[in-house]
């Protein structure tokens, strides 16, 4: 099956932010990411409410038809925003408060015990739980031990090395996503994903559930516009 494509509109949000009004309207251009073909929307609420605020996520629960993820660092406003919501998946990222985006994976070892917390409560409510890691062999069989439905492989390392060299880029990714499958866990995969390097990435990456992509999307879309550059994306994705 095709790998799923999900859209992170957090740069919309950070575009409608600039002016303080509502534009562009952040639950409008998530329906038509959807209406041209996005198999989920992802949303990323930061505590300083830079770019998604909460009010957003509740707004998008109303409307979402696809796959409806909310990543972010777990915190008490988070979990209970969550739970509120129930999407279908929560994305559980280790993001300290003020980081600009989201740069590092968790270390599912020496959080073993937060995140299977975490996991069982989020799972208890129905809601499919994925971890942000990096290739690290040690956190992906982390990540099963915790309980996670499925592991977001942190690409930015594939995406910085890609134009140098992309076997070595992608090497470290084949292995983190055989071993996940080994231990049943689903695969997403997400962060600095584009039009040059995710063809290469989905072709590779055997049992790739699901891409979140955001920045280089919204940043395309202002040359293709948005349609053509989602049904830009999903070609990337075909088998
Ligand atoms: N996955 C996670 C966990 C993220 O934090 C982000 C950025 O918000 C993305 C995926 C999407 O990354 P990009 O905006 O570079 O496509």
């Amino acid at each position: 099956m095709a790998t799923r494509l999900s859209v992170n509109v957090n740069k919309i949000a950070t575009l409608r932010n600039a002016r303080g009004g509502d534009n562009p309207n952040v639950v409008q251009v998530s329906k038509d990411c959807e209406r041209f073909g996005a198999q989920g929307i992802t949303v990323h609420p930061r505590p300083d409410e830079r770019h998604i605020r909460y009010q957003d996520v509740l707004d998008l629960k109303e409307v979402v038809k696809t796959e409806f993820n909310i990543e972010g660092y777990p915190d008490a406003r988070y979990m209970e925003l969550v739970l509120k919501v129930k999407p279908t998946q929560a994305t559980l990222v280790p993001d300290p408060p003020g980081v600009l985006t989201s740069n590092a994976g968790w270390d599912t070892i020496k959080n073993e015990s937060l995140l299977k917390e975490l996991i069982q409560e989020l799972q208890a409510n129905g809601i499919r739980t994925s971890i942000f890691v990096d290739t690290n062999l040690k956190n992906v069989e982390g990540a099963a031990k915790v309980g996670a439905n499925r592991i977001e492989l942190y690409t930015e390392p594939y995406a910085s090395k890609f134009h140098a060299n992309k076997e070595a880029a992608i090497a470290p990714f084949i292995k983190a996503a055989k071993l996940a499958k080994e231990l049943s866990l689903d695969l997403n995969a997400g962060h600095d994903l584009d039009l040059h390097n995710l063809k290469y990435f989905a072709q590779n990456i055997t049992g790739l559930d699901e891409v979140s992509i955001g920045h280089a999307l919204i940043s395309d879309a202002l040359y293709f516009g948005l349609e053509n550059t989602i049904q830009m994306y999903l070609a990337q994705l075909e088998p």
